[in-house]
């Protein structure tokens, strides 16, 4: 950790004649939940006219873990069709798949060289999804934030908007361009996550000690997209909640707090106002309408994914044209890069 922490961390210069650019990515791994809806996608689509904007779908990322091809193309294309459903602008973003553009895995590569076998070793989330099995684990679930810093550097994203479980990747990915940087020259900005306060950390429906998770064993802990409305009711009815009456944000009350925080932040209003607006009325009438906002904000997202399901030539293009467009960015760093590290070029 001391090494990691020692580092300077030396802010890309303040530019103030163009948009800050923007890049975040998501794996396409199945069962998207309200989680990475709340924590992540509405936070891009919230600031899609304020930044230059690149959206990938990690699809090396999800190599890390088995899977199959067909479920694997599954994914990726609901994925995209519900990056999209969800509000995100093709026509004002670049929305495009990772292995689409070979930069990627090539400067994981580079990377790699930059980045310390320790620092991989402390990182949460291999240590998460490996759960103390790292003799058999693949050796792409160890090296996944070099790839994941890949993905951000080569874009010279300013501002990596993401979930609170992303902190430590996005802390590394610094790191590693200030090493580059400091051995090659001036190559990489370094990248600032950019983690909201509100809805950074959803908490699962059966533990809230736990986050929301896609991998959970249980499907009443989650909300996916695709529940119908019934049962997006009925597992906010079953939800956990603390002993008492009362709606209060209190940290003895972890999952109150949680089922408070999702309330205000699909209602635009601060947990003080959800607390008065339900004083006295008790956890039946707060959860019935808790529900409701869920059903609200999610009905319109289904109903535009059957549409795009229908017509999976939209995403085609859209897919194909951010292709090209992340491809172009892609390889003039990618110059760059091999031109300062003295890779090839005959
Ligand atoms: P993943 O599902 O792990 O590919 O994550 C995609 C995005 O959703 C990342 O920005 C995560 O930080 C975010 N995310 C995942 N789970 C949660 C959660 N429970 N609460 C808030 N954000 C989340
Ligand atoms: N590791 C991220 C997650 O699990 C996904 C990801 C891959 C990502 N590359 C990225 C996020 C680049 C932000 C930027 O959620």
């Amino acid at each position: 950790m001391a090494t990691q922490q020692q580092l300077p961390r030396v802010e890309s210069a303040p530019q103030t004649d163009r948009k800050l650019r923007v890049l975040s990515g998501i794996q396409p791994s199945g069962n998207f939940h309200l989680g990475n809806y709340l924590g992540a996608i509405r936070n891009w689509v919230n600031q899609q006219e304020m930044y230059d904007n690149s959206f990938c779908i990690v699809d090396l990322h999800a190599l890390s873990l088995a899977t199959t091809r067909d479920s694997l193309r599954a994914n990726i294309r609901n994925l995209a069709n519900t990056i999209v459903a969800a509000g995100v602008d093709p026509d004002a973003c670049t929305l495009f798949v990772q292995s689409d553009v070979a930069e990627h895995s090539e400067l994981c590569w580079v990377l790699q060289s930059v980045t310390q076998f320790g620092e991989l070793r402390r990182m949460t989330q291999f240590k998460d999804k490996s759960g103390g099995q790292d003799e058999s684990v693949s050796a792409a679930l160890f090296t996944y934030p070099v790839l994941q810093a890949a993905d951000i550097l080569l874009y010279d994203a300013d501002l990596v908007p993401v979930g609170e479980d992303q902190k430590q990747h996005i802390e590394l990915t610094r790191d590693v361009a200030y090493r580059f940087n400091q051995r090659y020259g001036e190559t990489f900005v370094l990248p600032r996550p950019d983690i909201k306060p509100d809805g950074a950390r959803i908490m699962s429906l059966d533990d809230p000690a736990k986050k929301m998770s896609k991998s959970s064993p249980n499907p009443n802990s989650y909300i996916a997209l695709g529940d119908k409305p019934d049962e997006i009711r009925r597992k906010i009815k079953r939800a956990v909640t603390d002993s008492g009456t009362e709606i209060v944000v209190d940290p003895g009350k972890p999952a109150l707090t949680n089922l408070i925080s999702i309330y205000s932040i699909l209602n635009e209003m601060t947990p003080e106002a959800v607390q008065e607006q339900f004083a006295g009325r008790g956890y039946g009438a707060f959860k019935s309408e808790l529900g409701e906002s869920i059903v609200t904000a999610i009905e319109p997202i289904q109903q535009r994914l059957l549409e795009l399901d229908a017509s999976p030539e939209i995403i085609d293009g859209v897919l194909r044209s951010g292709a090209g467009k992340a491809r172009a960015y892609a390889s003039g760093t990618m110059t760059r890069v091999r031109e300062r590290a003295g890779l090839g070029g005959y």
